[in-house]
């Protein structure tokens, strides 16, 4: 799905995935706070420091979800996200030791335990609630990305240009946990993302004092 170069538009808060015809947009119930953007400018290495666990930990996830005997034959494909996501992890370090930034301790996103706390447990319906999970993540990724992409552009242009190389790769991240979840159950699947496009909604606009990318 790479390569097509038709990243999300900045305007919208719609994921719109590089395959439009086989997968319906993921449509945000809620957008990113305005302010956002600014407290950015203000936390740019604590946002380093939260991208480089954010990369890491979707490396991991990618290999955890290798162990429902549903994504067995996916196993391929969950390793090459887990490289992916582990070259991003690389990248972030790197931009973190070029500005003396030392890696630390993640901070906790209230957010993603509060996205996690609604999957259910049982055969199908944990696996999809939790490639739901992690398409949301991937999805609010590439929004963020994008945010910064623009809003970076001025004062940290090395920044800004590195946030928009990674714009498409979280979007076809996104789609590919999303197909995942449709090919065990498409209607479940259409259910439960409702359900959490809600939950992602409360959360999202929840006052944090730190901009978390997750
Ligand atoms: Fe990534
Ligand atoms: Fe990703």
């Amino acid at each position: 799905m790479a390569g097509d170069g038709n990243p999300c538009p900045l305007s919208t808060v719609d994921i719109c995935p590089a395959s439009p015809n086989t997968l319906p947009m993921l449509m945000f119930k809620a957008k990113v706070s305005d302010d956002w953007m600014d407290m950015v400018r203000n936390h740019v290495s604590q946002v380093l420091l939260d991208h480089a666990h954010l990369e890491r930990k979707a490396a991991t996830t990618a290999l955890t979800l290798e162990r429902y005997p549903q994504l067995h034959k996916k196993a391929l494909e969950l390793n090459a996200i887990a490289i992916e996501e582990l070259q991003h992890f690389e990248q972030v370090l790197g931009l973190m030791e070029k500005r003396g930034i030392p890696f630390g301790q993640a901070a906790h996103s209230p957010w993603i335990s509060g996205l996690m706390k609604h999957m259910r447990k049982g055969r199908d319906k944990q696996v999809i609630d939790h490639l739901i999970c992690c398409a949301l993540i991937e999805g609010r990724s590439c929004e963020k990305f994008q945010i910064l992409a623009e809003g970076l552009k001025q004062e940290e242009p090395e920044l800004a240009d590195f946030y928009a190389s990674l714009v498409e790769s979280e979007g076809n991240h996104y789609a590919t946990y999303l197909l995942m979840a449709r090919e065990i159950d498409e209607d479940e699947t259409r259910s439960r993302l409702d359900d959490f496009l809600d939950v992602d909604a409360e959360l999202i606009v929840q006052p944090n004092p730190t901009p978390m990318l997750h």
